[in-house]
């Protein structure tokens, strides 16, 4: 969806500028937020530029730099850690080449921690993109993997 579109879905009320800033980046196929989008929201919202470069700049859910198309984030909270999302981790940085925070050389994928992502009963848990992977084990992980890069 176009980034004029979305600021239309909302009123325009600083109250909205988070979900404003998710959803242009969402709309992004490369995860991020360019410059102009800043600028159109922080217009839109008759804020400063600084507050919403600012705000962008310290949720790390948001990223300034283009990502991968598929972006995927690894939950590191204590249940899924006890339940073995350092094991995750780990195949994910072998199969894919990269380390947290990186992207792939072809910039398919880009590699984050995240905190819980509000699916602790299917713990160890990632998403990419939008969609949610659970009970997760290396078997698992390859499985993904080897989907998306067939383009699943
Ligand atoms: S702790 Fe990992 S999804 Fe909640």
């Amino acid at each position: 969806m176009k980034r004029e579109k979305i600021l239309q879905n909302y009123k325009p009320s600083g109250d909205n500028l988070l979900g404003i800033l998710h959803d242009i980046q969402n709309a992004s196929e490369e995860h991020y937020l360019t410059d102009a989008d800043l600028r159109a929201v922080a217009d839109y919202l008759g804020l400063a530029y600084s507050f919403v470069y600012g705000v962008a700049t310290f949720y790390t859910m948001y990223s300034l730099e283009p990502r991968g198309r598929y972006l995927i984030r690894v939950c590191q909270s204590p249940p899924c850690h006890l339940l073995g999302s350092t094991t995750i981790s780990r195949e994910l940085m072998r199969l894919l080449g990269i380390g947290f925070g990186e992207t792939t050389a072809d910039r398919r994928f880009t590699l984050e921690m995240s905190s819980c992502l509000g699916v602790c009963g299917v713990a160890p848990a990632m998403m990419v993109n939008d969609q949610v992977y659970g009970n997760l084990t290396p078997e698992l992980i390859a499985e993904v993997i080897a989907g998306l890069r067939r383009g699943k």
